[in-house]
Formats: structure tokens, sequence, C-alpha cells
């Protein structure tokens, strides 16, 4: 029987990383990037939609569907993360207007169905906050047995948080939502909650002369010109921003890591515990638990990563940026 290729759904907040993570999907020659939906979180809701739409064309896949869906995460509503990834959500980037429309159905629905017709193949990947993927759950509780892999950009596990002192961007954005899908997947038969948290995207770097060297490779076609463009104009923004508050230009690429390790998984070593999201903390709302001991006696819903090949990462980003570069 011909082994169906896996496929690939993913749900982003479009801004900086989350682009480079389309990018990533839209290069993968072994999983078919059968959706996309969107969410807010680094920015609003539109922005995010925008952006990405804009993304997929320049990676040549416009034909790829384009979901939104929640404008306000479930929680009340947090700070978005413009000032990381500039007024667009691009950094300095700009990018022609997609002329694909986004798609007429909410995210939920258009997740909701990737599952249902691809079922036992879809690889669910999160990049943003969880809300999407919480409506979702809750209207298809059957979505963790239906999904082949799922894996989330996500959490701050035995690592500082990035918006707080002990929460990620993303849980922290929507916690109530982080905390139904952390409790929804990984029961019986269902798949757990791959999460790829700060403990090792952090090491998931490139810096300036990476991305000049990346440049170099992608060569002279007009779509390599277009890809070189927007992957410098885009980080430089970031870069700056880094350089303000380290001294050093780098990117951390958060989000391309957690969609290279729904493609490869052995790219993390992950241990399997249980996880809860705090949601009531005066000071520590969006914090991800790990119970690492089995003090709580519950069920391990998530395979926590924690150590990532952070140069096979980068080797294998830089491969598929040229790969996309060379597409027709
Ligand atoms: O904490 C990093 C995460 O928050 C990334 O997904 C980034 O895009 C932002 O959404
Ligand atoms: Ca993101």
């Amino acid at each position: 029987m011909s082994q169906q290729p896996d496929c690939l759904f993913v749900d982003v907040d479009t801004g900086i990383d989350d682009a480079f993570a389309l990018l990533y999907a839209c290069a993968e020659p072994h999983a078919r990037l059968v959706g996309v939906s969107t969410v807010v979180g680094n920015v609003s809701l539109a922005s995010a939609t925008r952006n990405t739409r804009a993304v997929l064309a320049l990676a040549g896949r416009g034909d790829v569907a384009v979901a939104p869906g929640a404008a306000v995460p479930l929680a009340p509503e947090q700070n978005d993360a413009r000032a990381v990834h500039g007024a667009t959500g691009l950094g300095y980037a700009t990018l022609p207007e997609p002329a694909e429309p986004a798609h007429a159905v909410h995210a939920v629905d258009a997740l909701i169905a990737a599952a249902r017709g691809h079922a036992g193949r879809l690889i669910l990947v999160a990049t943003g906050p969880l809300t999407n993927v919480a409506l979702a759950v809750m209207r298809e509780p059957e979505l963790p047995r239906l999904v082949k892999r799922f894996v989330i950009m996500g959490g701050a596990y035995c690592v500082h948080g990035n918006v707080t002192p002990s929460a990620e961007f993303n849980i922290w954005h929507d916690p109530e939502a982080a905390r139904i899908v952390f409790r929804a997947f990984g029961g019986p038969g269902g798949a757990p909650v791959v999460a790829v948290g700060l403990d090792v995207t952090r090491q998931a770097t490139i810096d300036g002369a990476g991305l000049g060297a990346l440049a170099a490779r992608l060569g002279a076609t007009p779509r390599a010109l277009a890809l070189s463009q927007f992957l410098e104009d885009s980080a430089r923004f970031y870069f700056e921003r880094m350089e303000r508050q380290t001294g050093r230009r780098f990117l951390i690429m958060h989000d391309p890591l957690a969609v290279a390790v729904a493609l490869d998984p052995t790219l993390v070593e992950t241990r399997r515990a249980a996880v809860d999201v705090e949601t009531a903390g005066r000071l520590t709302p969006g914090a991800t638990i790990v119970d690492w001991e089995g003090r709580w006696g519950r069920l391990a819903n998530a395979e926590v990563a924690v150590s990532v090949d952070a140069e096979r990462f980068r080797a294998k980003f830089i491969d598929a940026m040229v790969r996309l570069a060379a597409d027709r």
C-alpha cells in the first residue's frame, strides 16, 4: 500500500520567526503543507493574516488557504509583541499585497476539517498563542486522536520566561487556552503536546554573518533575490533590538525550530511529563509547570524538549531556504 506523505497544518501569529517557520514548512519535501490558520498574538489577527498570505506568496505557495481565527484570546487581552516584530509584524520587510484572499472558513473549522480529512497523517504545529487550538479541541474533542503529531512553540520549562520572569510569550498571551490544550492532549490514544520551549529555542539562533552566508547560497534568480531581501529586512529589525539589549546581533528562531522538530523529531531530546499552565498566579500567569517527578499523579500529557542539535537545525534551515529559492 503506498505510504501517503504526512500533511502539515500550521497555526501562526505571523511575526518574523513565524514567517521563517512558514518558509521552512513550504520547503519541506516530505510533508505537504495543507493549511495555515492565524491567531492574534505578536500582532493583530488582521496583520497576522495579511503577513501570512504575503509570506506564502513569496514562497510560491499562494495556493495554501489561510484561515483567520481568534482576534482576541480566551483570557483577558494581553499586550502584543510589535516591539519585537515591528509595527507590521515583519520588521523592516515589505511584501506585495497577496493576490489570494483569506479563506472564508474560520481557523477552527479549517483545522478540524484538516484533521478529519487527513486522519492519522496530519502534523499540527502551533507557533503562536493556543487560542485557536483550544477552540478547536473544545469543538472536536477527538482532535488529539485524529492528529499524528502536535507540536507547539511555547513554554519555559526549566528556564526563565521571555515576557515575565516565569512565562513565555505564546503561553502568557492566552494562559486559559494553553491550559485547555495541555489538558486535552496526551490522554489515551491522543497525541501528546510536543513542547518546544525556550529551553531549546534559545539555542536555535542565526546571526548576521549566518544570514549573509545564507543569502550568498541562494543565488540570483528573482525568487532567490526576493527571499534574500525578505530574510535580511525582516531579521534586521530583530537584530537591532537584540543589539540594543545584548550587544550582539542575532535572531532566535523559535518558530522555525518547532516546525523543524515536527518534521524531524530527532532534532531534540524530549522527556515525557505532566505539564499544566498557571492561569491564576498574580506573579506567574502563563507559567508552564512540569511535574518531572510525578508528584501530581497525573497522566504525562507532554513530551518536553530538553536539548536540541542546534547545528543540525541551522543546517536544515539553510538547506530549506536554498531549496525554496531554487523552486520554480
Ligand atoms: O516566545 C516566542 C514566541 O512568541 C514566538 O512564537 C514568537 O513568534 C512569539 O509569538
Ligand atoms: Ca509566533
